[in-house]
């Protein structure tokens, strides 16, 4: 059985094609077979993987399939995932139905946020949503949030202070909801690879590039370790 792991947020532009790929990459790298599902009409991982094609620099490890509808994430689910070690989903930034199936087809439901008001509303639907779906499916599935596009100065700003007392509040409601210890730093390498350079992994290994892969190897352990319940 694969493990299941979608990146939602029902605001746009929240960093979700970009946690997708950078998390797929690191799987792909410890040898896993890698999913990506892009279930987002606007097909963002998409036009990446086009654009890596073009490039030559297609990943090791890693297939993608583009689903712009329930059943066929649902059929992909049933059919294809038992192929892979790792399934990745990424979603559209906005309210669908094809969401509640990613929700529902997810053994973690990773959510960024950025630290503003809006992103953090975003991340409470999420948990919502996530929670909603977990009681239907009779299941928990934990949700998990990612800080990311951090700069040094936006850990100053008063959105950022508010996370941390939010995902408790959430918790403290009954929510399976955590905050990952990792955060991502607002990196150029990671808007790079959109430009189909493939993986971070794939890159060159310059200073930041390394310090980019221990941060990313570091999202997959706590994302692991959520996953292992602990
Ligand atoms: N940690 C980061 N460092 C630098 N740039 C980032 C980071 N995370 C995201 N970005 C950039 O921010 C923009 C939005 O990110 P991304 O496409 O991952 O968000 P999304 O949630 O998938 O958006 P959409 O809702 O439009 O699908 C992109 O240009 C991406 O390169
Ligand atoms: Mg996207």
């Amino acid at each position: 059985m694969p493990v299941c792991i979608s990146a939602v947020s029902g605001k746009g532009g929240a960093g979700k094609t970009t946690a997708v790929i950078l998390i797929a990459g690191e799987y792909a790298l410890q040898g896993k077979r890698v999913l990506l599902i892009d279930a987002d009409g606007r097909q963002n991982l998409q036009e990446w993987w086009k654009r890596c094609e073009a490039k030559g620099n297609l990943p090791e490890n890693i297939q993608l399939i583009t689903a712009a509808r329930q059943t066929t994430v649902q059929q992909l689910l049933e059919n294809e995932a038992n192929k892979y070690d790792v399934v990745l989903m990424d979603s559209p930034g906005q309210d669908t139905v094809l969401r509640d199936t990613i929700i529902a087809g997810s053994d973690i439901v990773l959510t960024p946020i950025q630290p503003n008001q809006d992103e953090i509303k975003a991340a409470g639907q999420a948990a919502t949503d996530t929670a909603a779906i977990s009681d239907k499916v009779g299941r928990v599935i934990p949700h998990a949030n990612l800080v990311t596009r951090i700069t040094m100065p936006a850990r100053f700003l008063e959105a950022y202070r508010l996370i941390r007392p939010f995902v408790r509040n959430l918790q403290e409601g009954g929510y399976d909801s955590y905050l990952l210890e990792t955060e991502l730093l607002e990196r150029n390498c990671y808007r790079e690879i959109r430009n189909g350079y493939g993986t971070l992994q794939m890159l060159d290994l310059t200073e930041s590039v390394k310090k980019a892969r221990a941060e990313v190897m570091s999202l997959v352990g706590n994302i692991g370790a959520l996953l292992t319940g602990e």
